[in-house]
């Protein structure tokens, strides 16, 4: 037998998530293979925001948390096929110093457009401009829709958006007509008890005609290979750079999680043994 260690969730959360919230709890696993099995030692491990919706049913089961390989194809079908950039489009993404994010906005500048990105601190900003985006801005420090208009005041062709809520509704105030969104995440309202109120956005869609859909990423499982050889591509000619937030030891995955609503992370957040 070997021990395997496992984050669990102790209780629903309340609100916003906490690491008082996960407790660790030990397994033992047969390492007397039969033909056909094999055992992994896992060296890195994803936290990801869709995991603050996922604990319910594993509170009830008595499951650890779900969680992941380390991927990038959010960003390079979420983008591409939804808001199907054209050369000279104006793409707007927030969340851009995120895993999804950054690269989102890198893609957009592969595919020859003007792009403006938003994040939640000035270093996250500077590191946005090295990686070669048009326009940034730090969306605690302005008036959103001013910042917005600013940094392309003849709107937007595309929308990437991970954050939703007010956010999204000033946003589209902002689309040219026929602009395309890609709903990829609403992180903002993951910790929330109840849904928010007041965010109407139908007339801005109705009056701009724009095209808003919404997306799960294993839609394009069986594509897969096609995203990664582009992005294996795009990293190997430099055209694509990432940070990864690396924080050492198991024991510090729900450290890592909650800093996911905090902004703690600067592209992906990622634990190493
Ligand atoms: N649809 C899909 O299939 C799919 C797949 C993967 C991910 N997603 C979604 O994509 C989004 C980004 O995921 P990711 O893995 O790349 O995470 P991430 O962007 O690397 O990490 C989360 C970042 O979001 C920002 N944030 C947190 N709370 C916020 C709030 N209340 N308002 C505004 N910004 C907030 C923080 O950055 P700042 O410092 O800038 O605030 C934080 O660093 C998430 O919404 C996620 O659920 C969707």
């Amino acid at each position: 037998m070997v021990k395997s260690k496992v984050w669990t969730p102790k209780r629903k959360f309340d609100g916003k998530v906490q690491t008082s919230d996960f407790h660790l709890v030990e397994e033992e696993v047969s390492d007397d293979l039969k033909d056909g099995e094999y055992l992994i030692e896992a060296l890195h491990w994803t936290v990801d925001p869709y995991m603050r919706t996922r604990e319910v049913g594993n509170v009830e089961r008595n499951q650890c948390m779900p969680g992941e390989q380390i991927a990038n194809m959010t960003a390079y079908f979420g983008f591409l096929e939804l808001c199907q950039p054209k050369e000279g489009d104006t793409v707007l993404v927030n969340g851009a110093a995120g895993a999804v994010g950054s690269l989102v906005g890198q893609i957009a500048k592969i595919k020859g457009c003007k792009v403006v990105g938003c994040a939640g601190t000035e270093d996250k900003c500077k590191w946005l401009k090295e990686l070669g985006f048009d326009e940034v801005f730090n969306y605690k420090k302005v008036d959103l829709s001013e910042a917005l208009k600013t940094a392309a005041p003849d709107g937007y062709d595309c929308f990437f958006d991970n954050i939703g809520a007010d956010f999204t509704s000033t946003a589209l105030k902002h689309m040219k007509l026929f602009g395309r969104v890609s709903i990829c995440g609403q992180i903002s309202m993951y910790n929330d008890k109840e849904p928010p109120r007041g965010v109407y956005p139908f007339m801005d869609i109705l009056a701009k005609q724009l095209k808003v859909e919404g997306f799960i990423v294993l839609r394009w499982y069986p594509r897969w290979a096609e995203g990664e050889k582009d992005m294996a591509q795009w990293i190997r000619e430099g055209k694509i750079k990432y940070k990864e937030t690396i924080y050492k030891g198991f024991e510090n995955m729900p450290t890592a999680f909650v800093g996911l609503f905090d902004g703690a992370n600067t592209g992906k957040a990622i634990i190493s043994s």
